[in-house]
């Protein structure tokens, strides 16, 4: 905390390096005895929406893109006819059978010539290809109907584009004629690692069939069927995230008032859920649901922090508080219900039955999403319509406003900051002299708005240096987030950058921001001492937490300057500091450089120790970087 800026000029130490350097040192004086207040356990979390190919094309590893008929995609070529040599068939949507009320569309096949030597089918191209790995079992369905038995087999082939030959093979022995669900495996052998595949349904007889919701599966984290993206996950868990704040973002709102998130339509089997349009550009398979969202936050061990539908469209519609908007408040209800209600309870059990008896904690709970932008002003009668609802069944619940509202006290205000390096540079004070006595502050979404497809390292030096402000005022700031989290880097996967994570179908990076971020996350104290830095150059940030269990410090500094700034730490009232303090640097030579799909590894943490004479440390920060400074005292 820069809280007394006393002269620079009467420090002493490091003569010789400040006369190269031509710049005085700062002196950064901890006082270990004196915790001013505690820091929030849950100020590090995650933001997630569909945005970037998100799920669909990211964290859900679905491979079939267009899975059932229910995007406009039939025009981007999801689906395309097979047809060799002499086969001769056509390919039509079919918008009046399906399996299910929710899936009414399929995809009509018809085979008027084809046999063993020449097949007739359909092939779909992925999400940018299919992803497949060497030695490794994909779990496959589809649902079909035909209007034959004399179709025979249907063959599911994943099929390598370069050679045209099949990696992976099944089959289906018959269709029946009514719809009906057929699984599969489908087995790679030795391959290499390629996305350059694409899936083939074919037959070798005349005939029409229908299929539609055909799923292709890879591996999941921990095995979870219709689970998520194992490198996605360990990328999240290897940022230590407290809360997962779902499902957005404008992906909650939608564009027209229809088009909301209406999460009754995202839960049990996949053949009831009817997928929905989002307001990125492309329609969401709802494979990842409400419920597998909980089951994300349970594998990650993140408190859910449950954004609910609260009645306005980006398109700035709103429902009216009063009775329009009661049936959304009663979803809210049901939703939550949904997450912890027992088996006594209608949506409880609809969730033990869906496959998850245990309940699930919901601390806090958003009502809306930036509601700043309803010029209509109703955001007012919308939250105390919410809050009083969800207070008076469930009181323990924190509930989180997306703007200022007067009627009522939200436990808790989501602020959202897209702003430049300098700009956050310049506001990293931004809550210090903040009220105490109104909401609790949630940075739901933040980002330096530097980079593309993912943040660079300048925008690493922004999100950083306003991270040290939310930790010196950690007890005012209970929980942040950056956004958007995820990017698929394929061409038009991006609607929105700088992202922190990038990814294809078969890698994944992290922006010099995820490295920032894990840094700072995973080594927090509870207690923020008293500190105060005299000198030091303009753009050096720093903040010191404090674990009280055992005095360990963790120092975050960060040097935005392209100079070097020399530092002296003091710990006062340290009894004991030991000889050597760990040192995490993740440091570039610009800041435009930054990590890619093709070098993910180029800005990455390093790791060093630095010594400590007594209690004082003697340390020069490299320019463009950011440290992690781990010193175990007493
Ligand atoms: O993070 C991208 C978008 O930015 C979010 O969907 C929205 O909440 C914000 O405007």
């Amino acid at each position: 905390m820069h809280r007394c800026l006393r002269s620079a000029f009467a420090l002493a130490p490091f003569i010789a390096a400040s006369l190269l350097l031509a710049q005085s040192p700062a002196q950064l004086t901890i006082d270990v005895d004196h915790p001013l207040h505690s820091v929030s356990p849950t100020l590090y979390g995650l933001m997630t929406e569909e945005i970037n190919y998100s799920y669909d094309g990211g964290l859900y590893p679905e491979m079939v893109r267009n899975r059932s008929l229910r995007d406009g995609g039939w025009e981007q070529q999801d689906w395309l006819l097979v047809q060799n040599s002499a086969a001769g068939a056509t390919m039509s949507m079919d918008k009046t059978t399906g399996p299910s009320a929710a899936l009414t569309n399929s995809l009509k096949l018809s085979v008027t010539d084809a046999s063993p030597a020449d097949p007739a089918g359909v092939r779909n191209n992925g999400f940018w290809g299919y992803p497949l790995q060497p030695n490794t079992t994909y779990t496959g369905s589809l649902y079909a109907k035909a209007d034959a038995s004399a179709l025979g087999a249907l063959t599911i082939r994943l099929v390598n584009n370069a050679t045209g030959k099949a990696v992976a093979t099944a089959i289906v022995p018959n269709l029946s004629a009514d719809w009906k669900q057929y699984s599969f495996t489908l087995k790679t052998g030795a391959i290499e690692a390629s996305a350059a595949n694409h899936l083939e349904l074919t037959v070798t007889h005349p005939g029409t069939l229908w299929v539609t919701l055909v799923s292709v599966f890879p591996p999941t984290y921990h095995n979870r069927p219709n689970g998520d993206r194992i490198d996605l996950m360990q990328k999240m868990a290897a940022m230590h995230p407290t809360f997962l704040r779902f499902p957005g973002g404008n992906y909650l709102e939608g564009n027209r008032l229809a088009d909301w998130y209406d999460w009754k339509k995202t839960i049990g089997p996949l053949v009831d859920r009817p997928t929905h349009a989002s307001p990125w550009g492309y329609h969401s398979s709802d494979g990842l649901g409400l419920l597998e969202f909980f089951e994300w936050c349970e594998e990650l061990h993140m408190k859910p922090v449950l954004a609910v539908y609260a009645g306005y469209a980006l398109e700035h519609d709103h429902i009216a508080p009063g009775k329009d908007l009661a049936p959304f408040v009663q979803d809210a209800l049901d939703e939550i219900e949904y997450a912890i209600g027992g088996p006594d309870t209608q949506w409880g059990a609809k969730r033990i039955h869906d496959g998850h008896p245990a309940p699930f904690a919901v601390p806090y709970v958003e009502i809306g999403n930036e509601d700043e932008f309803d010029r209509s002003g109703s955001y007012e009668g919308r939250f105390a319509q919410f809050y009083d609802a969800l207070k008076a069944k469930y009181p323990s619940i924190q509930l989180i406003a997306t703007t200022p509202v007067k009627s009522r006290k939200p436990d808790v205000l989501d602020d959202h900051y897209y702003k430049s390096a300098e700009e956050f540079f310049a506001d990293t004070h931004h809550y210090d002299k903040s009220n105490r006595s109104g909401p609790k502050i949630f940075v739901g979404e933040y980002a330096t708005m530097e980079g593309t497809p993912t943040a660079d390292f300048g925008a690493a030096l922004g999100d950083a240096a306003w991270l040290t402000g939310l930790e010196r005022n950690s007890d005012l700031v209970v929980m942040s987030s950056y956004a958007p989290m995820f990017v698929n880097v394929n061409p038009g996967g991006m609607q929105w950058h700088p992202d922190l994570i990038g990814y294809d179908g078969l890698h994944s990076y992290g922006s010099p921001s995820y490295y920032a971020l894990a840094m700072f996350a995973g080594h927090l104290g509870d207690q923020v001492p008293q500190s105060e830095l005299v000198g030091g150059g303009k753009r050096v940030f720093y903040s010191v937490t404090e674990r009280k269990a055992d005095g360990t410090l963790f120092l975050k500094m960060v040097n935005a300057s392209p100079k070097a700034e020399l530092l002296t730490i003091r710990l006062d009232g340290a009894r004991s500091v030991a000889p050597t303090a760990k040192l995490m640097r993740l440091h570039a030579a610009s800041p435009a450089d930054t990590n890619s799909i093709s070098e993910p590894n180029h800005i990455v943490p390093s790791e060093s120790t630095v010594p400590v004479a007594g209690s004082v440390i003697h340390h020069s920060i490299p320019g463009y970087s950011v440290e992690v400074m781990v010193i175990s005292s007493r």
